[in-house]
């Protein structure tokens, strides 16, 4: 299977995914501004492969504070425990990295954790090198953690695909939209495995083509079944081949359910209603945004004009055409069936098995303290 990311002795090497499929082409990040840059461009995409690259980009931005500081105490070593003194830089930089792309909240809560971290180390007497040392430790973890994420996800979510399935995705949220495995992609490539699945069909993705670039990139790599479809298929591809079972990944999931996604997500959502079609998001537990209670406050990313202006390199439209770009949509909770994680699969009424998952998860992080 496709690996997005590598950690390579304080070198984060990124698969150019903007280059797919034409070109396998790698990208070698040794600062933090990179790796923002590479988020932001999306040479590397997918909320929780987003949030696994920032992770990398935190412990990059910790050490290159420390340069900084080296430099300006004309070379000598850091002293032996200022941690604390370095923090200020270190929460500029989760804000910037943050700032890269507002909508996928897997970003901020990984460099979240990177800054607790630093912040409960520092004010323990850590010095600056420990602090760095345990931030890549923790940053490997989280990628380790997401593909063992994945595959619970694929196996809850297998279970909710019926047999002789016919499939329809959007965007990518595959092996490359994570460290690996992936999400809706996930949970297809598990019901592949159990011999569920007849047909993908994978709808293309305007302005980007994550569907038709990266999703069918990959499920031909897997020998699953897959079908490009363009986005204004969705409807008469359910009607005419059967389409049994939706299935998409999400940006960010608040506490009525509503969820955030790929632009184009919530028109599929509808038409899965439409035709009787149970319409699933799959995502981790680091989707979720238990702060916001709507949809409504999902912040939603708008990017550059020309992506839309622009079809493969040659204008699609006059060049002065004015446009409106939102990278995202929100699915409003009545649309969904249900929500597949790794905890399980989350059903109506959300507001209650979301609070059920949140409790949860902060007991899980209760106890993990104690031990
Ligand atoms: O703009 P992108 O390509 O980062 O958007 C990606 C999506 O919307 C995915 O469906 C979502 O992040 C889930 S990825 C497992």
């Amino acid at each position: 299977m496709v690996r997005t990311m590598e950690w390579k002795e304080g070198t984060l090497v990124l698969l150019d995914q903007t280059r797919l499929p034409a070109e396998v082409t790698w990208i070698s990040c040794t600062t933090a501004e990179r790796v923002r840059e590479a988020i932001a461009r999306l040479e590397v995409r997918g909320a929780p492969a987003i949030g696994a690259a920032a992770a990398f980009a935190m412990v990059l931005g910790w050490r290159g504070i420390l340069r900084e500081q080296s430099r300006a105490g004309k070379g000598k070593e850091p002293p032996a425990s200022p941690s604390e003194s370095y923090l200020p830089a270190f929460a500029a930089l989760k804000e910037r990295l943050d700032s890269a792309r507002p909508t996928a909240i897997n970003l901020a809560w990984a460099t979240k954790r990177l800054y607790d971290a630093a912040a409960r180390l520092a004010a323990g007497g850590e010095t600056a090198k420990a602090v760095s040392y345990a931030l890549e430790t923790l940053a490997k973890r989280m990628y380790d953690q997401d593909i063992a994420v994945n595959k619970a996800m694929g196996q809850y979510g297998a279970a909710c695909v019926p047999d002789d399935a016919v499939i329809l995705t959007h965007c990518n949220a595959g092996a490359l939209a994570t460290c690996g495995w992936g999400t809706a992609l996930g949970v297809i490539r598990s019901a592949a495995a159990a011999g569920k699945v007849r047909q993908v069909y994978a709808d293309e993705t305007r302005p980007l083509l994550q569907g038709a670039r990266l999703t069918v990139w990959e499920l031909l790599e897997d020998g699953i079944p897959v079908t490009a479809i363009t986005d204004n298929m969705a409807a008469w591809v359910m009607k005419q081949k059967g389409v049994n079972f939706v299935v998409t990944g999400a940006d960010r999931i608040v506490r009525n359910g509503d969820t955030a996604n790929k632009i184009g997500t919530y028109g599929v959502a509808l038409l899965a209603k439409a035709h009787g079609i149970p319409f699933y998001v799959a995502a981790p537990a680091s989707t979720f945004d238990f702060r916001l209670e709507t949809g409504a406050e999902i912040p939603i990313e708008e990017r550059d004009g020309d992506e839309v202006r622009r079809f493969l390199g040659h204008l699609a439209t006059p060049p002065e055409a004015l446009v409106f770009s939102p990278a995202f949509d929100v699915t409003p909770a009545t649309l969904i069936t249900g929500i597949i994680t790794e905890y399980g699969v989350l059903r109506p009424p959300y507001p209650e098995s979301i609070q059920a998952l949140q409790a949860r998860i902060l007991k899980e992080e209760k106890d993990s303290w104690k031990a």
